[in-house]
């Protein structure tokens, strides 16, 4: 009977083994070709009687399965035991490589700070929890300065002399006490201010700080400054204006904007219709900020210069909300792949 037939096939290619390629593929046109032993017992089915159809068709496709199955699985060791034997290419570099992203901030950062050495300034660094004396007094701020006030500052309680510095220019103190002129410095670093975080403002943020102090330093120097930096941070065509402003530690002091970089300076929403942006704060060195920190200023004069790196990186990238920058959303994140 075809059906004892069936079950001994089942015992038979449960027990199936093959060495080589070639074994294998003798195994599947035994029982799996056109002329094979599964293809003749389904010719013989149409011989069956129609009581026992329904049984031995239910077998004929177990069997058919079966052998399939055993086949894929021969085929499958027998590839894995092929690959083994292959050397592993140790020189290669492993695939996928994650790249990582610099933040949007360190790119501007850079870049920031690559065009000032061009100019010859070197990096100086300052401490971020800082005493009263360099964040303020020794940059000419009078005893009942507002930005000495508590909503803007970040006291340590147990020691009302420490605070978090507000701005960078902590670092222009930091340095000439301890260096004479020529002072040719840039300062980038982290800054904190007693502020409601919103879209457009943090407790926390960037600042460049830039100080040149020198024999005979003029203000057409700190202009020709300004104006390269611009055409190099936005691009040759960007023009520059400044705005008369005070600041305690500048005199003359100025606020400099430049002509609106996504309009081209016809006006746009960004620029509020009036075609400039405000970027930084500037000035000639107060001579009381020289004296107060150990330099001669009937002899030196200096410029300074500071900024916000976010304001910097929303004019180059457009980033609406100043919270995604310490958010660390990877989606952002890597939106500046590219960038750098
Ligand atoms: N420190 C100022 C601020 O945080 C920015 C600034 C303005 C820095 C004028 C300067 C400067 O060096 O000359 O708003």
């Amino acid at each position: 009977m075809i059906i004892d037939n069936i079950d001994e096939l089942l015992k038979e290619i449960e027990g199936l083994k093959a060495q080589t390629a070639e074994e294998l593929e003798q195994l599947r046109i035994k029982y799996l070709s056109k002329k094979g032993i599964i293809n003749d017992l389904m010719s013989e089915f149409r011989l069956v009687p129609a009581e026992k159809k329904k049984e031995i068709g239910m077998k004929l496709n177990q069997l058919k399965t079966m052998a399939q199955d055993k086949i894929n699985e021969l085929k499958a060791n027998f590839e894995q035991k092929a690959e083994a034997g292959v050397k592993p290419d140790l020189t290669r570099t492993e695939y996928p490589v994650n790249l990582g992203t610099r933040h949007p901030l360190n790119i501007v950062r850079n870049e920031i700070i690559d065009i000032f050495s061009r100019l010859g300034f070197v990096l100086a660094d300052g401490p971020e929890v800082e005493d009263d004396w360099h964040v303020f007094s020794s940059m000419n701020f009078a005893e009942d300065h507002p930005a000495r006030d508590m909503q803007d500052t970040f006291f340590i309680e147990a020691h009302p002399d420490i605070i978090l510095r507000t701005h960078t220019s902590s670092v222009q103190s930091r340095v000439m006490e301890h260096t004479q002129p020529p002072i040719r410095i840039i300062c980038p670093g982290r800054v904190y201010r007693n502020e409601a975080i919103s879209y457009r403002a943090h407790c926390f943020f960037h600042q460049v700080e830039a100080l040149y102090v020198d024999r005979n330093v003029s203000f057409a120097d700190l202009k020709q400054v300004l104006l390269y930096f611009a055409q190099q941070m936005f691009g040759s065509e960007t023009r520059i204006r400044l705005r008369p402003s005070y600041f305690p530690f500048t005199e003359p002091s100025a606020e400099m904007d430049i002509s609106c970089n996504i309009c081209g300076g016809k006006g746009c929403q960004f620029c509020k219709g009036t075609g400039w942006v405000e970027i930084l704060g500037c000035g000639m060195v107060h001579p009381n900020v020289l004296k107060l920190n150990g330099i001669n200023s009937e002899e030196y004069t200096g410029f300074a210069l500071g900024m916000g790196i976010e304001r910097i990186t929303n004019l180059k990238y457009q980033v609406k909300d100043l919270r995604m920058f310490s958010e660390n959303d990877v989606r952002f994140l890597r939106e500046f792949q590219s960038a750098h």
